[in-house]
């Protein structure tokens, strides 16, 4: 139930990294590494120096989000708790569940946030209002 699911429930995945002095590589690979099945990527890019991203909520998505350049900030939102998480490295993954308020902060110039969700892109499934989402998760 993603009104329960607090950002204890967000967690950093380390993905597996083959090194090579010829440059390393991280494979995704489905349920084997992530705990839903990948129905869509999506990756954010050309971000402004000053933007942020994000400022909402899913009801049901799950998301693996990696910086797959440089580096960004997200900032996780159960309702009640906040934490940072820092993504600064491309075999690192941050597991978002839904039910999370998440804004990201803080892009170095050039990153790329890829993102690997569970779903199609459905607008219904945002919640876009902060207070709409506090009153949804003490609801
Ligand atoms: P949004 O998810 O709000 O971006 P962010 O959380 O990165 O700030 O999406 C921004 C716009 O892009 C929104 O108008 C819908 C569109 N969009 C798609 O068409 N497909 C997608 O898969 C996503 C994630 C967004």
């Amino acid at each position: 139930m993603s009104k329960l699911t607090d950002i204890r429930d967000c967690i950093k995945v380390k993905l597996p990294k083959v090194e090579n002095t010829m440059g390393n590589l991280s494979a995704i690979t489905g349920e084997e590494t992530i705990p839903f099945p990948i129905k869509r990527v999506y990756y954010l890019y050309d971000v402004p120096g000053g933007e942020e991203r994000g400022g909402h909520a899913h009801r049901g998505l799950y998301q693996l989000i990696v910086a797959a350049s440089g580096s960004f900030d997200v900032e996780l939102f159960d309702g009640k708790e906040k934490k940072i998480v820092s993504l600064n490295r491309p075999y690192d993954a941050l597991l978002m569940k839904p039910g999370i308020w998440r804004e990201l902060k803080n892009f170095s110039s050039g990153s790329i946030c890829l993102v690997l969700a569970s779903a199609a892109y459905d607008e219904l499934d945002y919640i876009r209002d902060l207070k709409e989402f506090i009153a949804y998760k003490d609801a």
